[in-house]
């Protein structure tokens, strides 16, 4: 059995890839979440819906023991299982001027999308190093790509997640698995809910913010056997915006 984990698959940009990849691939396709048990499971008959299967995994990206003893779980289970797809999309934000970011801000950001990519993707390599073939994929962020005021901590985790995108990328080449990310800018989610739009849509050539799906096709195709000559790359998302 084939698989693909997207961690944070319960809402916004990862429940739309989870969805896409149904409509795209026979994957399994495994969804990670956190807290939103609900919401995963409305994933899972969205990807239901699309014909394939799927399972909820419950674990915090932050936690490594967590991470492990859950996917190990899992895979003793599923001992035919092999995730030959990993998209690190968990993130969250704790915005607010550098001067004042406590320090519990910058760590839980910086532990979620930066030290969750370690903690799932270390975790699963080495299995997929010996299957001689991967896809990963990693969320980042324009903020990542070119900094954004108010975001210091957001814009550092992003911004290592690129370049580790980049390093990894040429030390698994040889192994035909492809480590890519996405940089999407302002995409419609409970993480922008509280934006906006109307003022901010002024600062996007394309004058809107994105959808999800606009996300989830571009990771879809990194995820496919097509994007097998692109590896090490950064696709941005957002409108135009100048980064
Ligand atoms: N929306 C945007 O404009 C935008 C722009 C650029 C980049 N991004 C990036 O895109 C990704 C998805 O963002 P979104 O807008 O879809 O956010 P969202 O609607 O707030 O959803 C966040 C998802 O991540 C999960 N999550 C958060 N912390 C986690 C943890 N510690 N362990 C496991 N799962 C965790 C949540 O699970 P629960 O449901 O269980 O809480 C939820 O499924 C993030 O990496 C974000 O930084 C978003």
């Amino acid at each position: 059995m084939k698989c693909a984990l997207i961690t944070g698959g319960s809402r916004g940009i990862g429940k739309a890839i989870c969805i896409q990849l149904a409509k795209d691939t026979d994957y399994h396709i495994l969804i990670n979440y956190n807290n939103n048990k609900t919401a995963a499971l409305e994933t899972l008959k969205a990807v239901e819906a699309e014909g394939n299967t799927g399972d909820i995994l419950q674990f915090n990206v932050t936690d490594a023991e967590q991470v492990k003893s859950t996917l190990d779980a899992w895979q003793e289970s599923n001992k035919d299982a092999l995730i030959e797809v990993i998209v690190n999309n968990a993130g969250i934000t704790k915005d607010g001027l550098f001067m004042w970011m406590p320090q519990s801000d910058w760590q839980d950001v910086i532990n979620t999308s930066l030290n969750g990519f370690f903690n799932v993707t270390n975790h699963l390599i080495q299995k997929m190093l010996r299957n001689r073939y991967g896809r990963i994929i990693n969320v980042a962020s324009v903020s990542g790509v070119k900094g954004t005021a108010g975001q210091t901590n957001y814009s550092a985790a992003k911004g290592a997640l690129v370049a580790a995108t980049k390093a990894l990328a040429q030390e698994v080449a040889k192994r035909k698995i492809t480590v890519n990310a996405v940089a999407p800018g302002f995409i419609k989610s409970d993480m922008t809910a509280d934006l906006n739009e109307a003022e901010l849509k002024n600062l996007i050539p394309i004058n809107r913010f994105g959808e999800p799906e606009e996300v989830a096709y571009a990771v879809s195709f990194l995820a496919s056997q097509k994007a097998s000559y692109i590896t090490g790359e950064v696709i941005n998302i957002n409108g135009g915006i100048y980064s």
